[in-house]
């Protein structure tokens, strides 16, 4: 029996030797000391040998399995010391291989002249409103004044969810939802997108922002209406910037105006960017309609108001040189990246 013992050793500790992996390791293991294990076998044979033999063998069994266990664990510390050598050849880092380029994105030209044109509004104490881009037609229409027959409220000029809900065609429904909520003095701008049903080409999109601006206060003039205009003319585009008035109609101001501005590449001579013209149409504009202050609760006798609002595409074609409105919204970066 002791020589069989000592022979299952010899023949444990060679092959744990030989072994090339881990998981042969493990192998080993389970064959020698697992339930099932040779060695294991041994001590469950126990019961079959004589009295005197019985502790020799024990005491043996447990030497042989601590040897064997022993010669594991070192066996264990190399094939994984082997293992580790491998995979950090393998896993070597050619520190001189060319990085993934990290793509950084810049801000669309679009948002960048409103954050500027926030910024100027903001010098002259306004406050940045917000509405909804799905609006119902009482706010985009009725309570600003727009006949039943005005021909924007036609399928062909607005989109409709239902008769009576709409993407907004303009930002100048958020001068009611203002006028309704807040009290005099109101000083607001509005910076949107607005929707409407045009086909795509070079100075038209269905999506497209505006920027609405709201002044309500006793006292508040077409004068302060010029003043304001001519101070954010002149700040956006430019110090040279002559703004000039155009009258107009709107249902919701009277009197209402579109404000051109001086060619500020041209400086008024005409050119590619004003078409010759030497002007820009830049907004329209005018004094809030009595009719309008009433419909949102304000009372005409005591306040007074004026309006405007403009395209931001406009303003940033203008300002960049850019002559097909689909650049912007195409979103090819290396368009983009120019501004
Ligand atoms: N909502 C007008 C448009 O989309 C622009 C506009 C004109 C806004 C005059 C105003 C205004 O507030 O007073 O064409």
């Amino acid at each position: 029996m002791k020589e069989e013992v000592l022979k299952m050793k010899e023949k444990a500790i060679q092959e744990i030797q030989n072994a090339e992996d881990l998981n042969s390791l493990e192998n080993c293991r389970v064959n020698y000391l697992g339930k099932k294990g040779e060695l294991t076998a041994v001590l469950r044979g126990m019961g079959s040998l004589s009295a005197e033999e019985r502790p020799v063998i024990g005491a043996l069994v447990n030497e042989v399995r601590d040897e064997i266990e022993k010669e594991i664990g070192v066996t264990k510390q190399n094939l994984k010391k082997k293992e580790l050598e491998k995979t950090l050849k393998q896993e070597k880092i050619d520190i001189t291989m060319p990085s993934k380029k990290q793509e950084l994105g810049s801000i669309h030209p679009i948002t960048q002249i409103i954050d500027e044109i926030k910024e100027i509004f903001i010098g002259m104490g306004y406050e940045i409103a917000d509405g909804p881009e799905i609006e119902y037609a009482e706010y985009n229409f009725d309570k600003l004044n727009a006949p039943k027959n005005h021909p924007s409220r036609d399928l062909q000029d607005t989109m409709y969810i239902t008769d009576e809900i709409l993407l907004r065609s303009q930002t100048s429904p958020v001068q009611a939802r203002v006028m309704e909520t807040q009290k005099p003095p109101i000083k607001i701008i509005c910076p949107g997108t607005v929707y409407r049903s045009d086909s795509i080409d070079s100075t038209h999109s269905p999506v497209f922002h505006q920027i609405e601006g709201l002044v309500i206060d006793t006292h508040v003039t077409m004068a302060d209406l010029k003043g304001t205009l001519e101070v954010f003319a002149k700040k956006c585009l430019g110090e040279k910037t002559q703004v000039r008035f155009r009258p107009h109609h709107f249902p919701f101001t009277e009197p209402s105006a579109e404000a051109d501005v001086s060619c500020f590449v041209c400086g008024g001579k005409g050119c590619r960017v004003c078409k010759g013209e030497g002007w820009i149409e830049l907004l329209g504009c005018g004094m809030v309609h009595p009719k309008v202050l009433q419909n949102c609760g304000i009372d005409p006798k005591e306040y007074t108001g004026f309006a405007f609002g403009c395209g931001v595409e406009r303003i940033a074609m203008a300002k960049y040189g850019i002559d097909d409105m689909r650049l912007l919204f195409e979103n090819d970066v290396r368009f983009l990246k120019q501004f």
